[in-house]
């Protein structure tokens, strides 16, 4: 175990690259702002994985930004965790190469960006629903990571699913070459998705939280009766969870569009909710198989 190599400007960041590059390795990238956690380690070894070949791995990197142009007014910029000796504690354990942990003034060094990324219909929808502006913020400052860190491969978590669906489709649509992987949640023992900002919650609302990941469940267990029973069986968990206040659930195509009006059996589909607890906005998702068939 070594401590990453740390670059706060854009010319270390390139300079340290270079070499690498040059002798023909591959780049892997996991993006965050973070308060890093179990969650973010398994993007890390996902991404080394991805650069792995014949016994040698490419570089990995590993951005820490908080991105205040994902935030809007109100929002949590100024109190969201920051942990940064910690984080390198982490980024050491899972062999992190480099660490580029910019200021805001070096990621946008004329101020707010001319030219931004319109993330299009699909992040107007969902968490674009009550957050407006924030994958605007998320898609411009991904698209400058890409450009400063210039990886083969980047790593984001299944967590933030719409953010992962609006990345790929930003990759492929700009043509910006890089591969886009969506890594699988990580839970706590007792099913919670892990979240920096599950360091919000009281002790109380943690247990209360335990709600959403409950109703995804319940949903799972009667997918095969297809999505009008699957989305009762969430309600019901909900139903009884006084302390969680719902923003929405939902069941979608895996790409997040519609689901036809008659669900084929065997369809993949995506639950998503977002709820309230406390002052904590919360998200979560799971995958569904709907109306397996041969099920009644
Ligand atoms: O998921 C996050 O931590 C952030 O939205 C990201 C992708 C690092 C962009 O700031």
């Amino acid at each position: 175990m070594s401590a990453p190599v740390v670059a706060r400007t854009r010319t270390e960041l390139a300079d340290l690259l270079a070499k690498r590059r040059e002798s023909g390795e591959r780049v892997a990238f996991v993006p965050t702002m973070g308060a890093l956690h179990d969650g973010h380690a398994s993007l890390m070894r996902e991404a080394r994985a991805r650069v792995t070949e014949d016994g040698r791995t490419g570089p990995l990197v590993v951005s820490i930004f908080v991105n205040p142009m994902q935030f809007a007014p109100g929002e949590d910029l100024d109190r969201y965790p920051r942990t940064f000796d910690a984080d390198l504690e982490i980024c050491a354990r899972e062999d992190v190469d480099l660490v580029f942990a910019p200021s805001v003034a070096e990621v946008y060094p004329g101020g707010d960006p001319m030219v931004t990324v319109d993330p299009g219909p699909l992040a107007t929808v969902l968490e674009g629903r009550s957050r407006p502006t924030h994958f605007h913020g998320v898609l411009t400052v991904v698209g400058k990571l890409f450009g400063l860190v210039r990886p083969d491969v980047a790593v984001f978590g299944q967590k933030d699913y719409q953010q992962l669906a609006l990345i790929r489709q930003m990759s492929s649509d700009l043509c910006l070459g890089v591969e886009v992987v969506g890594a699988p949640t990580i839970r706590e023992a007792d099913g919670l998705a892990l979240s920096s900002r599950n360091q919000y919650l009281s002790a109380q609302d943690r247990v209360e939280a335990l709600a959403l990941s409950r109703a995804l469940c319940a949903a799972q267990r009667a997918d095969q009766h297809g999505p009008e029973a699957a989305l009762a069986a969430a309600r019901t968990e909900l139903d009884s969870a006084k302390a969680v206040d719902l923003d929405y659930l939902q069941i979608l195509a895996p790409d997040l569009s519609q689901l036809p009006a008659d669900v084929p059996p065997g369809t993949e589909a995506r639950i998503l909710i977002a709820a309230r607890v406390g002052s904590t906005r919360l998200i979560d998702n799971m995958p569904l198989h709907l109306g397996r068939e041969g099920t009644p």
